[in-house]
């Protein structure tokens, strides 16, 4: 078990934007000695001091992740990818004795099944919206022929973000129905369809922190999940995040935390599923209060990319999480900085859909190697509290071929800006995505529109 006075060595597993940001506030982290990301990305492989990206022949074989991690005497094992968890990597690297901050795979169950999650919530008396389930594609197209109000369609399983369908028209639902239901588009993950009334309001990313009795929720974020400007075309992982939100007042956390967080938690617990690591709630600021549209067991993705920024410069992620999986999470304090992050997922061209790759990345007025210079300057700025004139990128679909940056993935980089206030962040961020260039290169130039809106 790692103790203060030892140096620990980090397993962080997953290429996205996400790990890179999660990387980053590891690295900081006065016990960490090194973090190895697998795979990791071009991010993880280079910009930071500390931290390598390893080659590994197969991320899903876990008990050849655990040999990986005996063989490098890691003393934690960070998480970031929902497959994983959901497929109960947890229990494997605790087989093994090796701290692993995700939740097990009776808790991850939550994500993985969202016929679970619904009936979950019905029997916890946790707002959400109506719904029924469907095993019987017959007994799903009458349901749909019967209904009035707008619904949404959800694959009862992972099905890499494309598995939520929000019909225009009846005609649209069935052929929806008959894709995942009868040709099996998303495999098992179709089996069975959830339902549900469709509902009105701005949403949000509430990401909580949990030993599985105390919890730290962090600054609600708010995504931006279709492409196009707008909020048009069609769903994606997400385009980019701010925090904190301000439409999310401390009386409506308040309600957040009574209403769903904490009958979450402690139904988890009371059926057995303690919950460890870090839930992300998908949550509806509907009229008639918040409601939730989805669980992830698992850090969001661009959310935490702003929200690691956030969070104070003398909080230690990597005790934070041996705190939680030593269920001692009340003994850390988890401090948040004044003002905003903004961040911006810069694309490839075709993403969602079919994306372009092997595009050569161009950095101009930030340099490669940038990195070492951005730090001690970050280091100044959070002694003074203020934000100089400066962005973060982190790598999401890059790898390194030579010397230079490829793109490799739909979402390529998200690039993150600081600022006293969200018009500030913002203006970072866009500034930070104007130094990339590479063919093809799609942002939305909207992101933080709802909030800027809100205070013009
Ligand atoms: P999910 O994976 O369940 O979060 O769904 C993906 C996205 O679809 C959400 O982030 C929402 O933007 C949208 N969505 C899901 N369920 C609903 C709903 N009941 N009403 C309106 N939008 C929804
Ligand atoms: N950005 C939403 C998610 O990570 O699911």
């Amino acid at each position: 078990m790692a103790t203060l006075n030892r140096k620990l060595r980090v397993l962080l597993i997953g290429k996205g934007g996400r790990e890179h940001a999660l990387a980053w506030k590891l690295r900081q982290s006065p016990r960490v000695e090194h973090v190895f990301v697998v795979p990791g990305n071009a991010g993880t492989a280079r910009d930071l001091m500390n931290v390598s990206s390893i080659n590994h022949p197969a991320t899903d074989n876990y008990d050849l992740l655990v040999k990986t991690a005996q063989d490098l005497r890691i003393g934690l094992v960070v998480v970031g990818p929902d497959s994983a968890i959901v497929g109960g990597i947890a229990e494997y690297f605790w087989q093994a004795q090796i701290p692993c901050f995700a939740p097990s795979k009776a808790a991850a169950e939550i994500e993985g099944s969202k016929s679970f999650a619904k009936d979950f919530m019905l029997r916890h008396g946790i707002p959400t919206a109506e719904y029924k389930t469907f095993t019987d594609f017959h007994a799903a197209r009458a349901y749909v022929e019967s209904i009035e109000h707008r619904f949404v369609i959800k694959a009862d399983g992972l099905a890499a973000g494309k598995g939520v369908i929000i019909p225009s028209t009846k005609g649209e639902a069935i052929r929806a129905l008959t894709d995942i239901m009868v040709n099996q588009h998303f495999g098992t993950a179709g089996s069975t369809v959830v339902i549900e009334e469709f509902l009105e309001g701005q949403e949000v990313s509430v990401s909580t922190l949990s030993d599985g009795t105390t919890t730290v929720t962090l600054p609600v974020g708010q995504d931006h999940k279709r492409i196009h400007v707008g909020d048009k075309g069609p769903n994606t992982g997400g385009m980019g995040v701010y925090a904190p939100v301000p439409a999310a007042t401390p009386e409506l956390l308040q309600r957040i935390k009574t209403e769903i967080l904490r009958p979450t938690f402690e139904g988890l617990r009371r059926e057995d599923r303690e919950f460890v690591g870090l839930l992300f709630t998908g949550i509806m600021l509907t009229p008639t209060g918040p409601k939730v549209l989805e669980y992830n067991a698992r850090f969001g993705d661009p959310e935490t990319q702003s929200l690691m920024p956030l969070l104070g410069p003398e909080v230690d992620l990597a005790e934070v999480m041996l705190a939680c999986i030593e269920r001692r999470l009340h003994e850390v304090e988890i401090t948040v900085r004044t003002g905003y992050a903004c961040n911006v997922v810069v694309a490839a061209e075709g993403y969602p859909g079919q994306y372009r790759t092997g595009d050569v990345v161009q950095f101009s007025s930030v340099p490669t190697g940038w990195w070492s210079r951005l730090q001690p300057n970050y280091q100044q700025l959070k002694m003074t509290n203020t934000f100089g004139a400066n962005c973060l990128i982190f790598h999401a679909g890059t790898k390194l071929v030579g010397d230079e940056v490829v793109t490799s993935g739909g979402r390529v980089f998200t690039v993150v800006g600081l600022g006293e206030t969200l018009l500030e962040a913002a203006a970072k961020a866009y500034e930070g995505v104007r130094s990339i260039n590479f063919p093809g290169m799609y942002y939305r130039k909207d992101i933080a529109h709802r909030a800027l809106k809100a205070t013009e």
